[in-house]
């Protein structure tokens, strides 16, 4: 049988993280006295820490010093750390375990790909983690999606040539960084934001095993 790497982002693809995300941000945002919505936080997906800051900082006009910079980056992490401690398996989104399985059954090559420095714990928490060969994420790559740097370090540990590889991803981001690995990108999520995709499904529920099965054949 032939070999295709998959490759998964973790946020807004294996588990519902952004509300974390949305909290502990809006939480720092609210004393910054910074308006943050949800919307906003859509623009977020796919975002290092570091970018996000600077992002909500523009969004509400504010300069800050490095040292409160860094000191609020630590802040937010910690309060995301205490929603992350009491996740479970029920927070793995619909469907991603069979299709975790259906992989695992035909012998390709998983890895994850994520922007996040806290995907380690995340996997451990679900208990995802042994259904991967690989695990690339934020602590691992120098430039953040949209660059494909985190794909083709995935790519290259899994053993599988970028062309031959397919990401999940719910970002515009990481949809352009996978296009620009030159690899086959599924955006799950609307089709409005994620037009880019080499195809598009609003959820794993939508797509079929047989679906999976050509990707391989292909
Ligand atoms: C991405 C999320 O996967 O990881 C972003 O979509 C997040 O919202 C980024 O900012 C970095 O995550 P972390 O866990 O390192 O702060
Ligand atoms: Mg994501």
């Amino acid at each position: 049988m032939s070999k295709k790497g998959f490759i998964f982002d973790l946020d807004g693809v294996i588990v519902d993280t952004a509300k974390y995300h949305f909290l502990a941000w809006q939480r720092l945002a609210k004393g910054l006295d910074i308006d943050f919505t949800e919307e906003e936080n859509e623009q977020l997906k796919g975002v290092s820490r570091v970018r996000s800051l600077e992002k909500i900082l523009a969004w509400g006009n504010k300069t800050i010093s490095q040292e409160l910079f860094n000191e609020l980056m630590g802040k937010k992490n910690e309060e995301y750390l205490s929603f992350i401690a009491e996740m479970d398996q029920n927070e793995i989104l619909p469907d991603v375990p069979r299709v975790l399985n259906l992989l695992k059954e035909m012998d390709q090559p998983i890895s994850l790909g994520s922007a996040s420095k806290n995907a380690r714990t995340i996997l451990e928490r679900v208990n995802l983690r042994s259904n991967f060969n690989a695990i690339v994420d934020g602590n691992d790559v120098s430039k953040a999606k949209p660059d494909p740097e985190v794909f083709l370090i995935a790519a290259k540990q899994i053993n599988i040539a970028p062309k031959d590889c397919i990401v999940f991803e719910d970002s515009v981001a990481g949809v352009t960084a996978a296009n620009s690995a030159n690899m086959i990108s599924i955006g799950i999520g609307s089709k409005d934001v994620l037009g880019h995709a080499t195809y598009v499904f609003s959820d794993f529920t939508e797509i079929s095993d047989d679906f999976i099965k050509s990707l391989i054949e292909n």
